[in-house]
């Protein structure tokens, strides 16, 4: 009987080492421990036994338990820690891709219209000479408005409806023209520089309007700078960047910051003229306002206007993409649409 017993607790061990889950270890248990197990089969059969043996034989049954209790409970934290580990191993995220993008089949990557196409003027003006300038797109009063003449009251700011914070002082910059401020703060004249980047208006939405949309703005200061180097500098950029000779047209503009000023205008590209809802049926599109560096901005900047001039520019990005990948609606370049996005590339 005692072998019996030894045997149990034997084949016990044997067997839970082979289970492979927690249910299938518990079977196990039920079937050496429970009412009907082998376990309750020897002790019924104790009641034939001598009482001396009887008393061994209790005290033996009564240690296998305890044994085949401890073998389930080690057994079962083994299977418990090697399940945790699979399922560790089963549910790893991948961070470095989302599911969603993965499942709809992208495995590379390519740049957004804007970035291409910032790049691309960006190489057209290291070519000619001129630097690339960044500016915060959070800035203050001075930076986006008195530096560049225009005064608090002055009616010039209701061209631009702006995001102010709470301070009313902060403001997301309106325009890239801040950049111009920023550069004459930190170079001497003669200098030439562009300064990308994205700017931030109050606007009503439409085919041609977003709140969050591109500039590029461009400076150039140095002795006797006239007209003609501005509208050279121009008519080079857009036949590069169209690659072919587009019509413009120069009318005055107005803006504090440049006297005289102008609005560049290029016949529009997606309709060839004859009218559509980008250039609002009248054939032209505003692409790229200009003039000459008034000189109270050259003061404000820390350059003498009696010895320096230059000129400056503003060009919308965003609507240069349009007319040149004939994207009609500027929602698109911020819809992420992986089927709009990914017809772009590189350059
Ligand atoms: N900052 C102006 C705007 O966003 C655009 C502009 C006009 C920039 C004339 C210039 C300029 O540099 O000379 O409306």
């Amino acid at each position: 009987m005692l072998q019996k017993l030894d045997d149990m607790l034997k084949d016990f061990r044997e067997r839970a080492a082979t289970t492979d889950t927690g249910a299938h270890l518990s079977e196990l248990k039920a079937e050496f421990l429970g009412k009907k197990g082998k376990l309750n089969d020897v002790l019924k059969s104790l009641k034939d036994a001598a009482p001396e043996e009887r008393k061994t034989l209790g005290a033996r049954a009564n240690e296998l338990k305890n044994r085949i209790q401890e073998g389930f409970d080690a057994r079962m934290k083994e299977l418990e820690l090697a399940e945790i580990n699979l399922r560790l191993l089963k549910d790893r995220v991948d961070v470095t891709l989302t599911p969603s993008l993965r499942d709809e089949g992208l495995t590379d990557a390519g740049y957004h219209p804007v970035t291409l196409v910032q790049r691309e003027i960006e190489d057209i003006f290291l070519s000619m000479g001129f630097a690339i300038l960044d500016g915060p797109h959070i800035e203050d009063d001075y930076h986006n408005f008195e530096a560049l003449n225009i005064p608090k009251d002055h009616p010039a700011r209701d061209m631009q409806d702006t995001f102010w914070f709470a301070d009313m002082h902060h403001l997301l910059r309106t325009h890239t023209s801040t950049i111009q401020v920023r550069g004459m703060e930190a170079h001497q004249p003669p200098f030439r520089f562009v300064g990308p980047g994205k700017v931030f208006r109050n606007e009503a939405l439409d085919a041609s309007h977003e709140a969050v949309f591109h500039q590029l703005e461009g400076m150039m200061v140095g002795r006797n700078i006239s007209v003609a180097n501005l509208i050279y500098f121009m008519k080079t950029l857009l036949s590069e960047i169209f690659r072919r000779d587009v019509e413009v047209r120069l009318r005055p503009g107005f803006f504090p910051f440049v006297e005289p000023g102008f609005e560049l205008d290029i016949n529009c590209l997606i309709c060839g003229g004859s009218g559509c809802s980008v250039c609002k049926q009248s054939g032209w599109v505003e692409l790229l306002p200009c003039g000459m560096v008034h000189p109270n901005v050259l003061r404000y900047g820390g350059i003498d206007p009696d010895e320096f001039n230059g000129f400056a520019f503003g060009l919308g990005l965003d609507r240069l993409v349009m007319m040149r990948y004939h994207i009609d609606d500027i929602r698109h370049l911020h819809s992420r649409k992986l089927a709009f996005s990914r017809q772009f590339r590189a350059y």
